[in-house]
């Protein structure tokens, strides 16, 4: 059975390094997923208010049987609920929606200038000390954001959700997030599928006899990233749980932080900050 490794968070809490992504995924195909992924050991799920599947999750965990104290739960709060009562709210209505009574972790899921950002942490804040959410994160924020929400945030920064992945190294953010002991969580690990054709990928797979995915997975792994591929399907959820245990060789490594491509997936052209 894979082993998931843990990180700690400044909190004191031990956060599984992997889980799964809920983006896109609704109904039952959620249902099912988020069941199937905590019956075979996964102890991490992703959801936002803005993927309109809590309920669906809520299904999925009931549905797994698995008790509560053992998976870490996240879901995020929209730009357009970012003021303090609006935060509030989104908090309490979230973990009704989930059927918990609380989440591990509540992030803001894209910043925004509408809304000063130490009013929006101040409110996190305030959901800490009541005891909805354990901790507090922030996404898509770049190495000045990130830098400024830690001033501002009594509660610690635990992370910074962003696109990370074997075309976008985000490797100066990365350092900045660990000088401020902000773990980084990486989404859309998978580049939504434009990995499994790259030849560099497919030759360190071979090597190793496994698959494109593992190898994405034990890469993040590697760096100290949390990460959380989306997937539907036994075969994708067991094929992705088994890259926590893949041991890469250095040069492995080395091959894949030098590969030269750039993509952006999520350009995040309709926020008001650059990435
Ligand atoms: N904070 C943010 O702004 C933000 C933005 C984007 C994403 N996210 C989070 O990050 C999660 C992951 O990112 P993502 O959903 O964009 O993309 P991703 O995880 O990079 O890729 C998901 C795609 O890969 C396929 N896949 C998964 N495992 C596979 C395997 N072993 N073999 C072949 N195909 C496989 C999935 O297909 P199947 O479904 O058929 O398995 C799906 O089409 C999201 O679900 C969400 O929770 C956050």
């Amino acid at each position: 059975m894979s082993k998931i490794p843990f990180i700690t968070f400044p909190t004191g809490q031990s956060v599984p390094q992997f889980g799964l992504g809920t983006w896109e995924l609704t109904g039952d195909a959620c249902r099912r997923s988020v069941a199937d992924a905590l019956a075979m050991g996964y102890k991490h799920i992703d959801t936002a208010v803005g993927y309109s599947n809590h309920t669906d999750v809520a299904v999925g965990i009931k549905d797994s049987g698995v008790a509560r104290d053992s998976f870490f739960l996240t879901t995020k709060i929209p730009p357009s609920k970012l003021a303090r009562s609006q935060v509030i709210e989104v908090g309490k209505t979230s973990v009704k929606e989930l059927g918990v009574e609380y989440v591990d972790l509540l992030l803001i899921h894209w910043p925004t200038r509408k809304v000063p950002l130490e009013e929006t942490i101040g409110a996190m804040n305030e959901l800490v000390k009541s005891g909805i959410t354990r901790a507090i994160g922030v996404s898509n924020f770049n190495q000045d954001l990130v830098t400024e929400a830690c001033r501002l945030s009594d509660a610690p920064i635990c992370t910074n959700q962003v696109e990370y992945h074997p075309y976008l190294n985000q490797t100066e953010l990365l350092k900045t997030c660990t000088d401020l002991g902000v773990v980084i969580t990486a989404y859309s690990p998978l580049t939504r599928g434009k990995v499994f054709s790259d030849d560099t990928l497919k030759a360190i797979a071979i090597k190793h006899k496994t698959t494109v995915s593992q190898v994405v997975i034990a890469w993040l792994i590697s760096k100290g990233i949390i990460v959380i591929p989306k997937a539907s399907g036994k075969a994708h959820l067991e094929d992705n749980l088994a890259g926590v245990s893949l041991q890469l060789d250095v040069d492995d490594v080395t091959t894949i932080e030098n590969i030269p491509e750039t993509i952006r997936l999520v350009d995040g052209s309709w926020v008001e900050y650059p990435f």
